[in-house]
């Protein structure tokens, strides 16, 4: 199983991600475009930063039903991202037509995520207005054996939830983890969060990073923390 730390490119424009992108001269960090970048860009984005060779996870949360998302998901895999997702509650049957779709003609995809629940739903919301009746730990859990059983490689979930996903879907099951902070820095909107450190160890594979890297008044240092705490390594 890969680690890595993935920056979310949270920027509203491509100027402004490029000029955040070049202070990075010795490593290529892994990075995540969102919705507000590609709309904003378009699909000319995602090319622009493959070239200058970095990771892309395509963080579009598709939710529709399959045959179009199958259809969305042809298109997005000859944009050569290494990481896409869409929302578990799109079914089973979606989560297979996805992974059709996404699958190129000799045999390579991206690696393909389920959002479980968002970590902004809260299980009052899930009962009142959703009408799930189920806790959120069992939501997640069924959610996440839902994705793999379609065949998908891992979810997104919160890194309170990253053992349980691990749990009820092994280890060969990716999770990609956002809600990271230093120990010492803000949480900003973000209610539950972790460190690097207590993220590995708590079953993240991959962690997603915005805020602790983007504002900070050193990225790169910040970014080098993050590889520190999180992949243990001492290479900085
Ligand atoms: O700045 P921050 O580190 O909070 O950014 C986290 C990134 O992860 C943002 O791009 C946010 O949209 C994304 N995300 C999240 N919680 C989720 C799913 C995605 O924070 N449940």
């Amino acid at each position: 199983m890969n680690h890595d730390i993935i920056i979310a490119l949270d920027f509203p424009s491509a100027a402004d991600v490029y000029s955040f992108l070049d202070q990075f001269r010795e490593e290529k960090p892994y990075v995540k475009i969102g919705m507000e970048l590609f709309y904003a860009e378009g699909p000319e984005i995602v090319r622009q930063i493959k070239a200058r060779g970095h990771k892309i996870f395509l963080d579009l949360k598709l939710h529709d039903i399959p045959n179009t998302v199958k259809s969305a998901m042809r298109v997005l895999s000859r944009l050569d991202v290494d990481m896409v997702n869409l929302h578990a509650a799109g079914t089973v049957d979606m989560m297979r037509a996805a992974l059709e779709g996404l699958t190129r003609e000799d045999g390579t995809r991206p690696l393909l995520l389920a959002v479980t629940q968002l970590t902004s739903t809260s299980e009052e919301r899930m009962r009142e207005e959703l009408l799930i009746s189920a806790s959120m730990s069992d939501t997640v859990r069924h959610y996440a054996r839902n994705a793999k059983m379609a065949g998908l490689d891992g979810g997104v979930c919160s890194p309170l939830e990253a053992a349980l996903v691990k749990e009820a879907c092994g280890p060969d099951f990716a999770t990609v983890t956002p809600g990271i902070r230093f120990a010492d820095s803000a949480s900003d909107d973000q209610r539950r969060v972790m460190t690097p450190a207590r993220a590995r160890q708590s079953g993240s594979d991959y962690i997603v990073v915005g805020r602790p890297i983007t504002r900070s008044q050193d990225p790169v240092a910040a970014y080098r923390r993050c590889v520190k705490e999180f992949l243990g390594e001492t290479a900085f």
